[in-house]
């Protein structure tokens, strides 16, 4: 291993995720493990700007694998997209003695390690940590799992009132530009209708689907609906456009919202947490850098941060011909 890294920052930027902070502990451990220093650099790139540090060691990462949040807290720092910023961001790291950075986040957060890297040549590692699964280069990123389940824990209860007074649920979900967490907890909580960023299914579709829900004997239904899909109508704009259609379905609409980034971590999202930040600080001792960790086909591996950035996080077609099939 290179001698050459004597102390990693380790820091948390964009929306946070549940595993964060495993991934936190499993940084601050691999450090501990390899007889590194670690510092943990508060509130993303900008207490990065402003010197907010502090030095930790294993005991200080006790009792937070369970804990959904960052205890790094996180931001999305403006200050850091200008030359200053960077410029005392790098001053700063250099005064704490650190040598390499490993960022927990999303793809905006590894285009500011990058435009970091390409300026002072500083060895960075990313650990993809969304809600929405929509990087490129790993199967899952750290919170997309524990995200699900909550969706279907909602879900199942709506579905019991929805039941209850024959009533039409349109649930929104997170997914700004990516449709993961509306298709896999559409699936896994039985939606008749699942609208995604990456397909514009048509509001003709979306009737007919209702219609054909009717015709089939079903008194209530429930549809899913990632808050960036492509039919350009808010969820209360769909409810007018449904209600105005079919004026004998009683329709409600449930955002579910930001409880979606919290609670505790699944076990899933613990055990690739751990995973990442060892094979993250190992990367960067080995001489690695402009890297992010993930997991394809249950290897944990890297891909180039460029790639991981600019990179489509498809979304699996077939499991819209699934849904399909399984709301006849
Ligand atoms: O973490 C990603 C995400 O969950 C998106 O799906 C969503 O649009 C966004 O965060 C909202 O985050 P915030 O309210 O922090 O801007």
């Amino acid at each position: 291993m290179s001698k050459t890294i004597k102390k990693i920052g380790v820091l948390t930027s964009g929306g946070d995720s549940p595993g964060m902070n495993a991934a936190i502990r499993s940084v601050v451990r691999t450090c501990a493990f390899h007889n590194i220093g670690c510092v943990g650099i508060y509130r993303g790139y900008q207490g990065m700007i402003e010197g907010d540090f502090k030095e930790m060691g294993p005991r200080s990462v006790n009792n937070i694998v369970n804990k959904g949040g960052t205890i790094l807290k996180s931001a999305r720092s403006m200050d850091f997209k200008t030359p200053e910023g960077r410029e005392k961001a790098h001053k700063n790291l250099v005064k704490a003695g650190i040598d390499a950075l490993v960022v927990i986040g999303g793809d905006g957060s590894f285009t500011g390690a990058l435009l970091f890297n390409s300026e002072y040549d500083f060895p960075v590692m990313g650990i993809p940590g969304t809600i929405d699964n929509d990087i490129y280069g790993t199967s899952y990123t750290l919170g997309y799992d524990t995200a699900l389940n909550t969706v279907v824990e909602v879900i199942d209860k709506i579905r019991d009132t929805a039941s209850s007074h024959n009533r039409l649920f349109l649930i929104e979900v997170m997914g700004r530009d990516a449709g993961h967490i509306a298709l896999n907890a559409g699936i896994g909580a039985g939606a008749e209708e699942i609208l995604i960023p990456e397909e514009d299914l048509g509001l003709d579709r979306l009737l007919d689907s209702l219609r054909k829900s009717k015709a089939a004997g079903k008194s209530s239904s429930i549809v899913v609906i990632s808050e960036g899909d492509k039919i350009g109508k808010t969820v209360f704009e769909l409810k007018d456009y449904v209600e105005s259609n079919f004026p004998e379905y009683d329709v409600r609409v449930s955002v579910l919202g930001h409880m979606q980034r919290g609670g505790a971590p699944s076990c899933f999202d613990r055990v690739l947490a751990s995973r990442l930040g060892v094979k993250a600080v190992e990367s960067l001792l080995e001489g690695e850098s402009n890297y992010m960790v993930g997991i394809l086909a249950d290897k944990i591996v890297l891909t180039p941060l460029e790639q991981a950035i600019k990179g489509d996080s498809e979304i699996d077609t077939e499991l819209l011909r699934v849904s399909d099939i399984m709301s006849i």
